[in-house]
């Protein structure tokens, strides 16, 4: 449960565990590059290129045409916003990044291979190699605890336990959770039950993070926490896809892309990156300077 009193000052701020969480995880940076490193080498290919890619959805005797053609190369290190109205592609779009669906046609060269063309167990060996996803609704188990949340793709991979629960306890400290291993996703508030879904998508140390609105169910503040993670995981060389549909999400990427009706209608450089971590301090900032005047900073009252 959360109270909306507005206490201010380092003191107050410092039972803040989302302010707590982020000084945490800055303190983790180095084991984010450690974690980070395993496809450095994989060469100078794009991570994605597509071509042609077209997706038609068959319902009966009606077929959706929910991509028309879209070509997109994304290199390594980059982060992209795909951005566009409701029942442009985007999801679409990243389900076949993802490898999660097919093409209808078209090309997916990941890492410099062709995907569409593999069979589906080296389609699922290469989705679990070099992939991370992170969903709207943070798809956790409720009944499992963050680290068994986050361990649990390395259950799949067949890693003996103590290895999985190092490497999730690992992944947990990445993004600040490094004391919340044995909550259950209700006992988390829901920027840490993303922050979980982060973890997990970081567990196999993928080269490609895809995200679809990862910020979707959360304020504007738990927001900017998600995305100083993703920009910091992405200046340690983590190639990031985002969705959104909200400007101020998608101008803390490097680059933009714009689909309408199943097409890339433009694909632009963000001149001014913004900075979530800077944003977020001068927040902070500005609510101790503010007192009671300022911003409500939430304080989370432990659950038993
Ligand atoms: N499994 C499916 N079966 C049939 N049609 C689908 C399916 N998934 C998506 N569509 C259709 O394909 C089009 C693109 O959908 P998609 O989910 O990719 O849009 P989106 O851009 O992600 O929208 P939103 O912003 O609302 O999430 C839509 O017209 C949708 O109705
Ligand atoms: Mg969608």
């Amino acid at each position: 449960m959360r109270t909306d009193d507005a206490p201010a000052g380092a003191a107050e701020r410092a039972s803040d565990p989302d302010a707590r969480d982020a000084v945490s995880s800055q303190r983790d940076v180095p084991d984010a590059r450690e974690r980070l490193s395993d496809h450095e080498s994989e060469g100078a290919h794009a991570v994605i290129s597509v071509r042609r890619l077209a997706k038609v959805y068959r319902m009966g005797q009606t077929s959706i045409p929910a991509l028309r053609g879209v070509n997109v190369e994304v290199a390594r290190g980059e982060f992209v916003a795909i951005m566009g109205p409701s029942g442009s592609g985007k999801s679409t779009f990243m389900n076949l990044l993802g490898c999660l669906d097919r093409p209808t046609s078209g090309e997916y060269w990941l890492n410099g291979r062709e995907v569409s063309r593999l069979s589906a167990d080296a389609i699922a060996d290469l989705r679990n190699r070099h992939i991370g996803f992170v969903f709207q609704g943070f798809n956790l188990l409720a009944r499992a605890t963050a680290l068994a949340n986050v361990a649990l793709p390395l259950l799949y991979a067949g890693m003996p336990r103590e290895e999985r629960e190092r490497r999730a306890r690992r992944a947990l400290r990445i993004v600040g959770l490094g004391n919340r291993l044995e909550h259950h996703p209700q006992q988390l508030s829901g920027g840490q039950q993303q922050r979980v879904a982060i973890a997990r998508a970081l567990v196999n140390s993928p080269s490609l993070l895809l995200a679809d609105e990862p910020t979707g169910n959360l304020d504007t503040r738990t927001g900017m926490d998600i995305m100083a993670i993703l920009q910091r995981l992405n200046g340690f060389g983590l190639t990031i896809v985002l969705v959104t549909h909200e400007a101020d999400i998608a101008a803390y990427a490097q680059r933009q892309i714009s689909f309408r009706d199943g097409l890339v209608v433009s694909d632009q450089a963000v001149t001014q990156q913004r900075s979530a971590t800077d944003e977020l301090q001068e927040l902070l900032a500005r609510r101790s300077a503010d007192g009671a005047g300022g911003e409500p900073v939430r304080i989370r009252e432990e659950q038993a």
